[in-house]
């Protein structure tokens, strides 16, 4: 786990093993936008395989959807973004420099001790205009949420998936937020990644499946592997609510800076399908067949961040062993993230750059390919090195061909190294 002093050390490794970069870097960069790196970018997509994997793929009750960025700006009026999706922005009255009110530890004052201005709601969503001329008919805006795709495709799904409530929708994606005061890392950035799940039930279930999401998805971060102690439950009082919950409980990790929101699970009542109703004109109630009426559905949503969730993943999974993990050699860093989530499943390693040692490694390489692992060859620089570039980066275990595997005995066998135990065994390279 990183400690508060450790967040360079933290910075400086994402960065040399190709996890985490600041982005456009050539061009000096650009505030608090990031890259992943062909490290990062694996692992974020196995982050979200496996989201997707508990969330849709493993149930009955959740379908999919993939829906655009871009939507027909009255999406967001209905919604009321366009509205009440703000913040509150205070300047500091002597630097100029503009804070989110609601972070201040005293919220009259700046960081610098300076008062600050009165505060103004300030509008995060992001435009953009449709089209070649920049006209007012034209605006649109970046999603703020990736949900209300979901909420506009209520009868489609209903039409196409034989689903009936309660049931659940899942999209992943990108959603853009102007914030004000971006910051630690990837944590808070202005372009980011959803993953949400718009679960819709009856009124009278409201309690009860938000009950059983808060739970559920505490249970899927430690199944990550996420330390327990470093996860906690914190339930918005009334007046922090946005303006369409009617409750919400986030599910936080003890960041090297603090705490830090990962996901939140909000009982949205039935505020965006009656929205979306008024605003398109299009029934959004479904028919009861029990009391025969018809009602416009409650939803349950759990909303997470896929690079924040990330985040959380490799700070808990980070280990730094200043002198070496037997306390007398070289610094060593070793990301103890379980197996799957690593970007590489295996490592293969012939021990020098020969053949018929390199030709036996590829023979491996194809076998676990073909297999669907993802696996990493390297074949040059001192084995323990290669060892230790593979520990930084978390892959679980390397497959070295070395002489033994060609000779005698041990013929047609190679040595598995564990990364959290540095163990070696050998294998039959069928059984690998
Ligand atoms: N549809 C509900 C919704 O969007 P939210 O709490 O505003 O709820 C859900 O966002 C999740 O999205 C957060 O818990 C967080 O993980 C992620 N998120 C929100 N703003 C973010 C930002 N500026 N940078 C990175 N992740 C962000």
């Amino acid at each position: 786990m990183v400690e508060q002093n450790q967040m360079d050390s933290f910075v400086a490794w994402a960065k040399r093993r190709g996890v985490i970069w600041p982005s456009s870097e050539i061009y000096g960069g650009l505030s608090n936008s990031y890259d992943y790196g062909p490290v990062g970018v694996e692992m974020k997509n196995r982050l979200k395989a496996a989201w997707w994997n508990t969330m849709v793929r493993q149930r009955d009750d959740i379908v999919g959807i993939d829906s655009p960025i871009i939507l027909n700006p009255k999406v967001w009026e209905a919604s009321g973004h366009t509205e009440n999706f703000t913040d509150p922005l205070v300047e500091d009255t002597v630097t100029h420099k503009r804070y989110r009110q609601d972070q201040l530890e005293d919220p009259s004052k700046s960081p610098d001790g300076n008062p600050v201005s009165e505060p103004k709601n300030f509008n995060l969503m992001f435009k953009t205009f449709i089209g070649p001329v920049e006209e007012d008919q034209a605006v649109a805006f970046l999603r703020g949420e990736t949900c209300q795709g979901i909420f506009i495709n209520f009868k489609n799904i209903l039409d196409t998936s034989r689903q009936k409530i309660p049931f659940g929708v899942a999209q992943i994606g990108k959603s853009f937020r102007n914030e004000i005061t971006p910051g630690n890392l990837t944590f808070r950035t202005r372009e980011f990644e959803q993953m949400e799940m718009e679960f819709i039930v009856r009124e009278e279930d409201a309690d009860k499946w938000f009950d059983y999401w808060v739970e559920q998805r505490l249970q899927w971060y430690v199944d990550l592997g996420i330390e327990k102690k470093n996860l906690r439950l914190v339930k918005h009082p009334k007046k922090a609510l946005a303006h369409y919950s009617k409750a919400t409980t986030d599910i936080e990790y003890q960041f090297p800076w603090g705490w830090g929101e990962l996901e939140g699970i909000a009982n949205r009542g039935n505020y965006d399908l009656t929205q979306h109703q008024k605003f398109s004109g299009k029934e959004m109630a479904v028919f009861d067949e029990e009391t025969k009426e018809k009602y416009i559905p409650w939803v349950i949503e759990p909303a997470g961040g896929v690079d924040r969730s990330l985040l959380a993943l490799l700070v808990d999974a980070w280990k730094n062993f200043e002198k070496g993990r037997k306390g007398e050699g070289e610094e060593e860093t070793v990301l103890a993230v379980k197996s799957g989530l690593a970007a590489y499943d295996a490592a293969v390693l012939p021990l020098i750059k020969k053949e018929p040692l390199q030709k036996m490694a590829n023979t491996l390489v194809k076998k676990l390919r073909a297999e669907g692992k993802n696996v990493f060859y390297d074949e040059s620089g001192s084995i323990g090195r290669r060892y230790r570039r593979q520990d930084e980066i978390g892959t679980p275990i390397c497959y070295t061909v070395d002489f033994e595997s060609l000779d005698g005995k041990t013929k047609g066998t190679v040595t598995a190294r564990d990364r959290d135990t540095m163990k070696q065994i050998r294998i039959k390279l069928g059984e690998v």
